[in-house]
């Protein structure tokens, strides 16, 4: 499978829906951060840190959870190198070889190598407007436990702004996951990136906030809030786990220098003007795209995500999205075809959906894109 291209590879007439890069307009200035860190924390940020994370991130970072409801201390934080890597050690405390975990259809197409690095059976479990389909989760465990099979032993989600759906999930059903895996014993991975991304509408509680026995793992990143380079996340977690992953977590800790980059522009008054901005611009493309989609494939329903990166077409039942995809990025249109965001393989995958990533394009740029990708649609849609 091709893997999303990287921006320096290609020239302006190329548009690159693909993967969720940040907007280059957006990367904050984080020169005065870098430069304080060198100097005033030389010491700290040039030497071996702590494994879990450096103190002072994971006091900011327990407290700002808190603010969204949870009652964390550092104790519960661990400092990542990324969400993914947050997806790799929650597996490696929880899995063992043939474990079945729960995952939605489709799911975020990167997650599904690192699960299966750890040799697990997957159970899809669809999704509505309203986010992962909880009673369908439900059904399926009883009738795993009705044939004498075991459990699953984490469910695996995105709850807000779905990669790839856009769909969010609602307090309703999150209450009812929540009550479920409670009752079944069930890990949940709740993969929070774009929780700040946010465009309108109320926050949804967090599944963290939610969680009265430890049954969730959160996963944080700046990634898609500040920027992915920086290449930092945390797990949330309760502290006996934290302390495990901890020996999981092999690397040699997440770079000191980074963190303390992070922690000096998160608590200056700079970030929250980032985040407006952010907010602003990825609206601002969101809405762009939206409408373009409207008037240049009419035909591909899209449900329009209140933030995030991405939005999900849903072609005519005919009309395969491989096939879409491949002929839009030899037309230089790069976007993802639906048909990877789904765990199982083979004739049963749904072919007739496309993810196109909104946040690193301009807006010129998605009007340019979407009106190319309108002409391959006709060309092979059959009009
Ligand atoms: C759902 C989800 N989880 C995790 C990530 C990656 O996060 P990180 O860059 O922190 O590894 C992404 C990025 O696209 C994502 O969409």
């Amino acid at each position: 499978m091709p893997a999303p291209h990287f921006p320096s590879e290609f020239g302006e007439e190329t548009i690159l829906f693909d993967s969720g890069f940040a907007a280059p307009q957006l990367l904050p200035s984080l020169t005065p951060f870098a430069l304080a860190a060198l100097t005033e924390h030389r010491e700290e940020v040039l030497q071996y840190a702590s494994g879990r994370g450096q103190p002072h991130l994971r006091e900011w970072l327990a407290e700002w959870m808190n603010q969204d409801g949870c009652a964390l201390t550092p104790d519960h934080i661990l400092v990542t190198n990324g969400a993914k890597q947050g997806i790799d050690l929650v597996c490696r405390l929880l899995l063992d070889e043939g474990d079945a975990i729960v995952v939605s259809a489709p799911t975020y197409f990167t997650a599904i190598p690192i699960f299966r690095n750890f040799g697990v059976e997957f159970i899809e479990i669809g999704q509505d407007a309203h986010g992962f389909d909880v009673d369908a989760l439900e059904t399926a465990l009883d009738a795993r436990a009705a044939d004498g099979r075991e459990l699953p032993k984490l469910i695996y989600n995105v709850p807000e702004f779905h990669n790839p759906t856009g769909a969010t999930m609602s307090a309703a059903r999150r209450e009812a996951l929540i009550a479920l895996a409670d009752a079944r014993g069930i890990a949940i991975v709740e993969d929070s990136p774009y929780r700040q991304v946010r465009f309108e509408g109320p926050d949804e509680p967090l599944l963290k906030a939610l969680d009265r026995s430890g049954t969730v793992f959160h996963l944080g990143t700046f990634s898609k809030l500040v920027a992915p380079g920086l290449r930092i996340g945390w797990i949330a977690a309760e502290p006996a786990q934290v302390a495990r992953m901890i020996q999981l977590k092999s690397e040699g800790g997440s770079s000191p220098l980074i963190q303390r980059i992070i922690y000096e522009f998160a608590r200056s008054p700079d970030f929250s003007a980032h985040i407006d901005r952010v907010q602003a611009a990825y609206r601002e493309r969101r809405d762009c795209i939206v409408a373009a989609v409207a008037r240049e494939l009419p035909e591909a329903r899209i449900a329009v995500p209140e933030g995030g990166y991405y939005v999900w077409l849903t072609l005519p039942a005919h009309v395969d999205g491989d096939l879409l995809a491949a002929k839009a990025g030899e037309a230089g249109i790069h976007l993802i075809a639906g048909s990877r965001f789904f765990a199982s393989v083979g004739a049963e995958v749904p072919r007739h959906h496309v993810r196109l990533a909104y946040s690193y394009t301009t807006p010129d740029q998605i009007e340019n894109g979407v009106r190319r990708l309108g002409a391959v649609y006709r060309s092979i849609a059959g009009q």
